[in-house]
């Protein structure tokens, strides 16, 4: 029986359902009670304060993307994004997710959004799939501690995991594209279907886009762009490591081609 509420336990974690939402169980699957009676009209009470009125989701794009435009450096764009209150995801966030690497070492690679361990820590891919990430970096002569840059489209961990929905993404893709122009890499790879999508706007399955070299403009540059597949997928897909592999070789002769990485200080 232990052993039986372990293994549900164990299942519930991996599929990401961890987190209780309310104090006792419910049993959604029971019948629903009969609708309660009408109550009494209550007593005349004092006028009560108003709580602000939630962003419209036109206002949450509006003022995510004021607040973008004013940061002038990485450190002020994780501060606007940190006092920045239009994504709901924020509210079932433990921390906003900015940025973990040295940036100027001209190697930026975005991922999807934070998991469990991302969320917990406050750091973009630390949980399994970034050990994996890290050490297809390695093969490629990177390291975030020294010359590589990491990020998401999403700063605050959907609850369950679940896919970010278009308005989410809306409200955090001011920022992302801020933080592109800002960090000023010289080679962008894109982990996943999901960066592909909100980054360069490409809806194709990442097994057409991944391997070709796209281009993304910061300022009047085009940066070379390379998507490859996310090491989540890797990880359930071992077989298709070697995708990846060769992606990461293209990389590091486009990187050797620039001069890349550059040297930088960690931030
Ligand atoms: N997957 C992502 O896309 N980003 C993270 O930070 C962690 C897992």
């Amino acid at each position: 029986m232990a052993n039986d509420i372990l293994t549900t336990l164990n299942w519930l974690v991996e599929a990401g359902a961890d987190e209780a939402v309310a104090e006792e169980p419910l049993n959604r699957l029971a019948a629903k009670p009969p609708p309660a009676a009408p109550r009494p009209a209550a007593p005349a009470r004092a006028p009560a304060v108003r709580a602000p009125a939630p962003l419209l989701a036109g206002d949450a794009i509006g003022s995510a993307q004021a607040a973008a435009a004013s940061a002038t450096t990485l450190a002020e764009l994780q501060a606007a994004l940190e006092a920045y209150d239009g994504c709901a995801l924020k509210q079932t966030a433990t921390h906003t997710v900015f940025a973990d690497g040295v940036a100027a070492g001209g190697i930026l690679l975005i991922g999807e959004a934070p998991g469990r361990d991302e969320d917990r820590i406050g750091k973009p891919f630390v949980g399994r799939a970034g050990q994996l990430l890290d050490k297809m970096l390695a093969a490629v002569g990177l390291d975030r501690k020294t010359n590589a840059y990491i990020t998401n489209v999403i700063n605050w961990r959907p609850p369950d995991n679940r896919d970010p929905s278009p308005e989410e993404a809306a409200q955090c893709l001011p920022f992302l594209r801020r933080h592109i122009e800002l960090a000023d890499p010289g080679v962008i790879i894109l982990l996943g279907a999901v960066a592909a999508r909100h980054v360069v706007g490409v809806s194709d399955g990442i097994m057409k886009l991944r391997g070709r070299w796209m281009e993304y403009r910061v300022g009047d540059r085009m940066v070379p762009l390379m998507p490859t597949l996310h090491p989540a997928y890797l990880l359930r897909q071992p077989a298709h490591k070697k995708l990846a592999w060769r992606d990461l070789q293209a990389v590091r002769e486009k990187m050797k081609s620039l001069g890349l990485p550059r040297m930088g200080d960690a931030v």
